[in-house]
């Protein structure tokens, strides 16, 4: 077996450096599940990533399975982003960034969403979380486990992240049909992300 090192966990996955690789890679386990809702996550999640190839999103490699500590997983394995989360830069104060870098990462952030938008896709859960840095200081959108197309919304549920969730995204104006959820929500939660750069901090 390769050797992992923990470089994050979410809610539905463990994320592993694997350093045999070449490149080093970046390997998302999820636990494979007997419930069909956990699986169709998973399913979305791939369908999606498999489908862009853009510099300002995660550049996925391969889907596997494999067991893990006598469990069954399934593999995602992606470029390896060296500087974490972009939640883990805004908290590391001995980085200080300018605005003109802050300039950069917006322009990096909305061509992410183009690229998402020209596909149909919403993620519906951007967060700084869910950005990844490079070495180089490129921001990328990872984390599509919440993804669902455009066409699909009218069945949505009120996944993703209540900070950074627009009114449609968390309900409101879909009773009446008023609202819906479209690539505008992640527009919504990138304002958001471009605050907490700006501010260093939670907007709430
Ligand atoms: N390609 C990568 N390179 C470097 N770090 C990564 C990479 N992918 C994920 N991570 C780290 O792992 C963490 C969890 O990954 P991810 O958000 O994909 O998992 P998740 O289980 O879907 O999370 P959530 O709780 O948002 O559902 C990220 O916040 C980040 O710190
Ligand atoms: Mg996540």
């Amino acid at each position: 077996m390769s050797s992992k090192i923990e470089i994050g966990r979410g809610t539905f996955g463990i994320v592993f450096l694997e350093t045999d690789f070449h490149p080093v890679t970046a390997s998302k386990y999820i636990l494979k599940s007997s419930d069909p809702k956990i699986e169709q996550t998973f399913q979305r999640e791939w369908e999606a990533l498999k489908l862009l190839s853009h510099p300002n999103i995660v550049q996925v490699y391969e889907l596997s399975e494999e067991d893990f500590c006598g469990k069954p997983y399934h593999v995602i394995k992606m470029e390896f982003c060296v500087r974490g989360s972009l939640r883990q830069v805004i908290n590391n104060r001995k980085i200080i960034y300018s605005m003109k870098t802050f300039s950069c990462w917006a322009e990096h952030l909305l061509a992410g969403l183009v690229c998402l938008e020209n596909h149909g896709i919403i993620h519906r859960d951007l967060k700084p979380e869910n950005v990844l840095v490079t070495r180089d200081w490129i921001l990328k959108i990872g984390d599509f486990g919440c993804v669902r197309r455009e066409n699909d919304t009218k069945e949505l549920s009120k996944d993703g992240t209540l900070r950074y969730m627009s009114p449609e995204c968390a309900g409101f104006g879909m009773a009446t049909g008023k609202r819906k959820v479209t690539c505008k929500s992640d527009l919504y939660a990138s304002g958001l992300i471009m605050w907490e750069i700006l501010e260093r901090r939670c907007s709430f």
